[in-house]
């Protein structure tokens, strides 16, 4: 599959956030969450899935960009994973253009900080590390300030 197939990186794309709250035991979160991401970029680039992750000790919300069929079917597999539980959609609809276009799934904190130059995708399929100072947009700033706020009560 393309991007050609699935919406390109520029063009209006569908995108869907949701929060959720996660069962991973504490001891068990770093190699659970390292899986996690490595299976989601693999398998979104091959997708055409692009988005972001924000991971707090309890929470996760997430931002699935691609093509509306793709993702919600994404979504609906994401939502039976039992290392998450009370998935509750936050927004979803038409955007005129990918804000993630860069990460297959880039992770980001609760902090505040630009912290989202992880892993790039290259075309489909190539990852490739980030520039570390890439300036974040002010589109991107909007949705992970709206994705932060799902969860200010958690990380205040
Ligand atoms: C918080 C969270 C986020 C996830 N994000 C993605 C994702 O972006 N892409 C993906 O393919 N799988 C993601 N997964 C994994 C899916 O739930 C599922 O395990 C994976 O798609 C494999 O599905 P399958 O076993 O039905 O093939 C995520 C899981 C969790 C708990």
């Amino acid at each position: 599959m393309t991007y050609a197939a699935t919406g390109g990186l520029s063009d209006p794309v569908f995108r869907l956030v949701y929060r959720s709250h996660s069962r991973i035991p504490g001891e068990d979160r770093p190699v659970t969450l390292a899986e996690i991401l490595r299976g989601a970029r693999s398998a979104n680039a091959r997708a055409g899935i692009t988005g972001a992750l924000l991971i707090t000790d309890n929470w996760f919300v997430q931002a699935l960009e691609g093509d509306e069929s793709t993702v919600r079917a994404l979504y609906e597999r994401i939502r039976q994973d039992a290392r998450h539980e009370n998935v509750t959609l936050i927004e979803s609809g038409s955007q005129d253009a990918r804000v993630f276009s860069q990460w297959a799934m880039a992770q980001v904190s609760a902090s505040g900080q630009a912290d989202i130059p992880l892993e790039a995708t290259e075309g489909e399929g190539v990852i490739r590390p980030a520039a570390a100072t890439e300036p974040l947009t002010r589109e991107q700033t909007a949705v992970l300030r709206a994705m932060r706020n799902c969860i200010g009560a958690d990380v205040l």
